[in-house]
């Protein structure tokens, strides 16, 4: 069965705790009058973070949540977070560097509309310093993932793969930024492939998974 898509953008928020080199590509991408999603927020759980300069000269609204008065209550900063996000009508959430684990509680109140960049080709190599020991496994081949989030780190429906051989010179900083230039041009098309994924509720191609869990 055909599905209306909406004409309208995807309103998205992204969530940075660092350089945001990969919200930059994103906001870049969305310049575009065709992209189908608009960077309509930029939050940071850390007040320090670069890429909260490089948002506001990019005229995108920017706001810290500092997560440390939270504690240990990650459920309060998410309910914070969760309020901001609903304040600016928020359609769509990319996690870009953003390093905070997210409860089951969150994951779940954003089902199918939260998505993540990891540096690797999931399942392989979840979790911190990917290139280093993609290096020390000896594969040959290393890339970039974009996938949905679920409750377990580094997991959920992937939405976008790019692979990059590894070389038999390559050093953690050499595979790091060749990996880094793919994950620039993958995570606008994932975006752009879930934002145009948005259909009507009258039906769910096998393919569209952000209509999941509204
Ligand atoms: C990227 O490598 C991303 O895949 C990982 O954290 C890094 C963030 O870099 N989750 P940046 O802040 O986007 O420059």
């Amino acid at each position: 069965m055909r599905v209306t898509k909406s004409m309208a953008k995807k309103r998205v928020a992204i969530l940075i705790s660092g350089r945001g080199s990969n919200m930059t590509a994103l906001i870049e991408a969305a310049r575009s009058p065709d992209y189908p999603a608009e960077i309509v927020l930029v939050v940071s759980n850390r007040p320090d973070a670069a890429g909260l300069a490089s948002a506001a000269r990019a005229g995108i609204a920017t706001v810290v949540i500092d997560h440390r008065p939270f504690g240990e209550d990650r459920e309060a900063f998410e309910r914070a977070l969760d309020d901001v996000l609903r304040g600016h009508r928020i359609e769509l959430v990319c996690l870009a560097g953003f390093m905070r684990l997210l409860t089951a509680w969150f994951v779940a109140r954003w089902s199918g509309r939260l998505i993540n960049i990891h540096p690797a080709l999931l399942p392989d190599f979840k979790g911190l310093h990917t290139h280093s020991r993609a290096l020390a496994a000896g594969v040959k081949a290393h890339g970039a993932t974009v996938h949905f989030v679920a409750a377990e780190m580094d997991s959920g429906p992937i939405i976008a793969q790019e692979s990059v051989s590894v070389l038999d010179d390559d050093t953690e900083e050499s595979l790091a930024a060749r990996v880094l230039a793919v994950e620039h041009r993958l995570y606008p098309r994932a975006l752009r492939m879930v934002a145009e994924g948005g259909s009507t509720a009258t039906a769910v191609p096998e393919t569209d998974f952000s209509a999941r869990g509204k």
